[in-house]
């Protein structure tokens, strides 16, 4: 495939990422996955940064990397190249790849981090992400071969059906990032999306991630490179000189706040957990305490018991808000969402549930603020497969259920609950109330 894909087959290629019950060429689980992680606090404060996309996100991964003596380990549900090195024409069929040349010039710059990292500093890399089954094609390479080739360490997630975390940890905690980014030219620069930083924050709720991740590792399979590369050709792959490259600047987003890293000291930690292990017991366990307050900003609300929460907040009278994506890429997300959007139309609510500000690609961020004073932000969504109910989990060729590996974080200081609140209320602001329509797919 060559480097320049016309835009249409671009956008087409959005049909890659969706996650509808029925695409699940990236399911691999074979074994029940029992709860195994149970959510902890802290018991001394961590500093936070809170970050944003589109704002940065992108300097923010990069410089993680770059800081990075020793390891890191990371989650990432799948890479898209922002060459055009991972495209291809039908979900889970078919094979993908550049020219050697061409994936070498990698525009993401997180790549040229990474092997940067690996030959400059001999940097400990490892990355548990999704298979989706497309190898390279005859001839070509994609961004996972080459950093495989250059000794960073990937596995294929086997735990449950799909790994959806987002989390980076550098030098064995020293710096941890818990996000909604997806590694995809959009998710960094063109969506909404929310993640914050942990420093100096060694403490259960964060070790926590770090023991799925490494279970998640220990699970996982080896990532197998499918083609075979000439000797010349492999010098060329495997060249350790520094690789330069450039962070681009933000492009922004029309119109849309532009958000800042502010470090906040003596932020508790009140809370870890990770999906599925604990995540619907403990989500579900925050609703009763609600006393006055309750605003929700998710790519999309999917779950009928979550939805229902929303509505009986709102009938023993909390001021609750819910602001979503008016583009979801699963046909089946899109349709599960309006009918919860409906039921809590009908139910009062009118003019409380809103999409938010429609020139960020996605609204792909969730975080809710729970009376003023309490952060909750998690890698996943509102739906089944983020927060499932059970406590053991089948492959989902015997369950028919998707089961996602997700991480989420409760936090309190108010200067940092007061700058979510800055963004939550300029993209409020921008964004429109939702309506009963006539169900037209946008995405598609
Ligand atoms: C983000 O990545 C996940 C996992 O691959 C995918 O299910 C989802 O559709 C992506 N979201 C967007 C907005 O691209
Ligand atoms: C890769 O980048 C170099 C330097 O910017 C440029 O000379 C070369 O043409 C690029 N190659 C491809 C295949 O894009
Ligand atoms: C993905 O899984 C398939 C089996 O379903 C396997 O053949 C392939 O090698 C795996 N891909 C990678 C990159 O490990
Ligand atoms: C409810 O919350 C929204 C968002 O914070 C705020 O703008 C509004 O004034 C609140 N309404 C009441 C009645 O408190």
């Amino acid at each position: 495939m060559s480097a320049a894909l016309p835009l249409a087959l671009l956008t087409s290629c959005a049909l890659l990422w969706s996650a509808a019950a029925s695409d699940n060429c990236y399911d691999h689980q074979t074994e029940t996955y029992s709860a195994r992680f149970s959510p902890a606090g802290c018991t001394k404060t961590c500093t936070v940064t809170p970050f944003f996309s589109p704002d940065t996100s992108i300097s923010t991964y990069v410089s993680l990397i770059e800081e990075a003596q020793e390891s890191i380990d990371i989650y990432t549900p799948g890479l898209r190249s922002w060459s055009y090195c991972t495209d291809y024409k039908e979900e889970c069929e078919g094979c993908t790849g550049c020219s050697i040349e061409a994936q070498r010039n990698e525009s993401f710059p997180v790549f040229p981090a990474l092997l940067n990292a690996v030959h400059d500093r001999g940097v400990k890399i490892r990355i548990v992400t999704n298979n989706f089954t497309i190898p390279a094609c005859p001839g070509k390479i994609t961004p996972f071969d080459w950093l495989v080739l250059n000794d960073v360490q990937v596995r294929m997630y086997t735990t449950t059906t799909f790994q959806h975390a987002k989390y980076i940890t550098v030098d064995k905690g020293k710096k941890t990032a818990v996000s909604s980014v997806n590694w995809s030219y959009t998710s960094f620069l063109k969506n909404r999306e929310a993640g914050v930083i942990l420093e100096d924050c060694t403490c259960s709720a964060v070790s926590l991630y770090q023991s799925a991740f490494d279970y998640d590792w220990d699970n996982g399979e080896d990532y197998v490179i499918t083609q075979t590369y000439t000797p010349s050709e492999m010098a060329v792959i495997t060249n350790k000189a520094h690789m330069p490259y450039t962070v681009p600047d933000s492009p922004g987003v029309p119109g849309a706040f532009v958000t800042q890293l502010i470090k906040h000291d003596n932020v508790a930690i009140k809370k870890g957990y990770s999906s599925p292990d604990s995540s619907r017991d403990t989500i579900m366990s925050y609703f009763p305490q609600v006393q006055q307050s309750f605003n929700l900003a998710v790519y999309q609300v999917t779950d009928d018991g979550l939805c229902d929460e929303l509505l009986s907040l709102y009938n023993r009278g909390v001021n609750v808000t819910v602001m979503v994506s008016d583009y979801i890429v699963s046909e089946y997300d899109y349709y599960k969402a309006q009918d919860c959007y409906k039921k809590l139309y009908d139910g009062g609510m009118k003019g409380r549930v809103q999409y938010a500000y429609s020139k960020f690609e996605f609204s792909h961020e969730k975080y809710w603020i729970i009376d003023s004073t309490t952060i909750h932000l998690s890698t996943g969504n509102w739906s089944p497969s983020d927060f499932p109910t059970g406590t053991s989990w089948k492959p989902y060729s015997q369950s028919g259920k998707s089961v996602n590996r997700d991480l989420e974080i409760v936090l309190e200081q108010q200067d940092m609950v007061d700058y979510f609140y800055r963004v939550y209320d300029a993209d409020w602001a921008l964004g429109k109330p939702w309506e009963p329509k006539s169900l037209t797919h946008k995405g598609h």
